[in-house]
């Protein structure tokens, strides 16, 4: 009966979604699309790829595959310009603490990340020997909200599913925990986030003892 929690990692232990506001809006302004920070918004959670379609929706651009491939490589060189200037600093206020406190009761911690970059940004972090199972978008086919990336995550760790906990920023992200069977933390805004089973609005106001009691 091996219990796991299972973060999600842009948005939920450091804030990276202004670093790929300033690459995507960078592409954007070369294409000639507007693209805001309340567009960005929408990004949370989203893969690469349809980051880009969701771009190119905001004007009336077509492009082959090949093309919209070569932007994802551009908006990715920019984007791993930006996050080499990430530290330990850059994690939330709190994380280190719950990360300590839940290695201390024997809950194995599991990543379910979008990003491709997300061994990158845990290791500029600190903390990636804090992981006992890594799923990022290299091992998945099917993006969040699909289920898969928790799931992949949870047969990592040895664990149940039912006796797993996620914790997300994203709308997709939780959709893709309680899709998984899982119980789901939210963290950001409750409105949004009505899905998971409890929100909170920093990762820094969720203690050890709420998430067990789910
Ligand atoms: C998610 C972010 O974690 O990763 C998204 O919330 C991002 O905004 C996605 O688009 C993919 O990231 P990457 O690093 O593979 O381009
Ligand atoms: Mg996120």
């Amino acid at each position: 009966n091996q219990r796991g929690i299972i973060f999600d990692l842009d948005g939920v232990l450091t804030d990276t979604a202004h670093l790929h506001f300033v690459a995507w809006q960078t592409l954007a302004k070369k294409l000639n699309i507007e693209f805001t920070i309340k567009n960005n918004e929408e990004l949370k959670g989203i893969d690469r790829m349809n980051s880009l379609q969701y771009i190119l929706n905001l004007s009336d651009i077509k492009m082959n595959l090949e093309d919209k491939h070569k932007l994802c490589e551009e908006k990715n060189s920019h984007y791993l310009e930006l996050i080499k200037t990430i530290s330990s600093k850059d994690l939330f206020n709190g994380s280190t603490a719950l990360l300590t406190d839940i290695k201390a009761q024997g809950i194995k911690i599991g990543l379910a990340s979008a990003s491709k970059n997300a061994r990158l940004v845990i290791k500029n972090l600190g903390i990636s020997d804090v992981f006992d199972y890594i799923a990022d978008a290299h091992n998945i086919k099917n993006s969040k909200p699909d289920p898969e990336i928790f799931l992949k995550a949870a047969e990592g760790l040895g664990c149940d599913p039912k006796n797993c906990i996620g914790i997300e920023d994203a709308k997709a992200g939780v959709s893709a925990i309680k899709s998984a069977n899982m119980k789901a933390i939210g963290i950001g805004c409750s409105n949004e986030l009505s899905q998971a089973d409890m929100v909170y609005k920093h990762l820094k106001n969720l203690k050890l003892e709420s998430i067990l009691a789910l």
